[in-house]
């Protein structure tokens, strides 16, 4: 079998997250502060050749699952070419990538050619104005059109997250599962995490009542399967198969413990917990011509220092990164 880089808490790590770029078309309340300028400059972006190395070298180290982020990733010139070459790496078997789905219509069956597996794409709300007050854009329509030429464009599975968020899309749980049910999408509802003011500009929901409902309501029975994801997700599904739900709640329920992953920024920089502040820079040893070994050696010293947990309660104010920064 395979090497797999394992941590101090005895996690085996085989999930990268890779994030091919920090902007974003939209603006949503619980990912970028308003006004935020502070992007990393282009020349300090990871060209597609060096992406490919490091995600060469996870995959030499035992890593299978490969997720491409942002930022919004789609936004990332020429990332159809990039995916081709990742998916040609040995080892490289789970190939995902996490949209907000705005410029999805035109890049969905390219993305699906290239070895895009399994898309999730981000949707609060099939409310127009709902949408708007989220993301400050007028974006639903473009992504319920983008989902639907995802949808023809075979992916193994398709999941739609969704932020919960008190008094601003509560109350549309029920239609997003009615959408998701008629589309056979996934639905996960996520538990917001603070990032300093930036993750509490809108009101903490606790997904645990939500789920208890649905289950009520969907005969839902737990299952583990290893083909939904490589993720924090917990899932669920209704008694006659047709429907598949998940939640992901750092908050009331956080998963640390199963932390199988590690995040690459743009920049080039290792990031080992998304509540954290431990990073290992690769760019400058990339840049000034490292060996193939010496990069596998950096990233088995980066998974040295992975923390235990984030510390979310104890410091909700503690801005550690913004979320578009790493795409979650
Ligand atoms: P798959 O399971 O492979 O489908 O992906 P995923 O659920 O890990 O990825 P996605 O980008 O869709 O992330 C969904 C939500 O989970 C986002 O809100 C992420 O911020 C959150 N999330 C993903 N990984 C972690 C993690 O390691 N820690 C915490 N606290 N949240 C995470
Ligand atoms: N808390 C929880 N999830 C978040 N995301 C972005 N910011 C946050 C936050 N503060 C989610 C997006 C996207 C996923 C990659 O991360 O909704 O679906
Ligand atoms: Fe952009 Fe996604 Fe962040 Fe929203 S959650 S601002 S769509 S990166």
């Amino acid at each position: 079998s395979p090497p797999t880089l394992t941590d101090r808490f005895n996690r085996s790590i085989d999930y990268l997250r890779v994030s091919v770029t920090d902007r974003c078309d939209l603006r949503c309340s619980y990912c970028i502060p308003k006004g935020f300028r502070g992007f990393e400059v282009p020349e300090h972006w990871l060209s597609f050749a060096e992406i490919t190395r490091v995600v060469g070298a996870f995959a030499r180290l035992g890593t299978r699952r490969f997720r491409l982020t942002g930022g919004e990733p789609l936004l990332r010139k020429g990332l159809v070419d990039l995916v081709g070459q990742l998916n040609g790496i040995d080892g490289v078997d789970d190939l995902s990538l996490s949209t907000n789905g705005t410029l999805l219509a035109t890049q969905a069956y390219d993305l699906r050619r290239a070895g895009v597996k399994r898309l999730n794409i981000s949707l609060d709300s099939l409310r127009g104005e709902c949408v708007q007050h989220i993301t400050g854009s007028n974006s639903l329509e473009k992504v319920l059109h983008g989902l639907r030429m995802a949808k023809g464009a075979g992916f193994e599975r398709i999941k739609i997250n969704m932020v919960l968020m008190q008094d601003v899309n509560e109350s549309d749980v029920s239609d997003m599962v009615a959408f998701c049910m008629q589309h056979g999408f996934i639905l996960r509802l996520i538990e917001m995490m603070p990032m300093g003011a930036t993750g509490q500009s809108m009101g903490f929901v606790d997904a645990q009542p939500i789920l208890a409902r649905l289950k009520n309501q969907f005969d839902l029975h737990a299952v583990h399967d290893d083909g939904l994801g490589g993720g924090p997700a917990r899932y669920w599904r209704s008694a006659d198969g047709a429907f598949t739900m998940g939640v992901i709640t750092p908050m009331s329920q956080h998963f640390c413990e199963t932390c199988n992953r590690v995040r690459l920024s743009v920049d080039g920089t290792l990031y080992m917990c998304l509540g954290q502040d431990e990073r290992f820079e690769l760019r400058p040893m990339l840049r000034a011509g490292c060996s193939d070994a010496e990069l596998e050696a950096a990233i088995r010293t980066a998974i040295e220092l992975k923390p235990e947990k984030h510390d979310f309660h104890e410091q909700p104010e503690k801005i550690i990164r913004f979320m578009s920064m790493t795409g979650g």
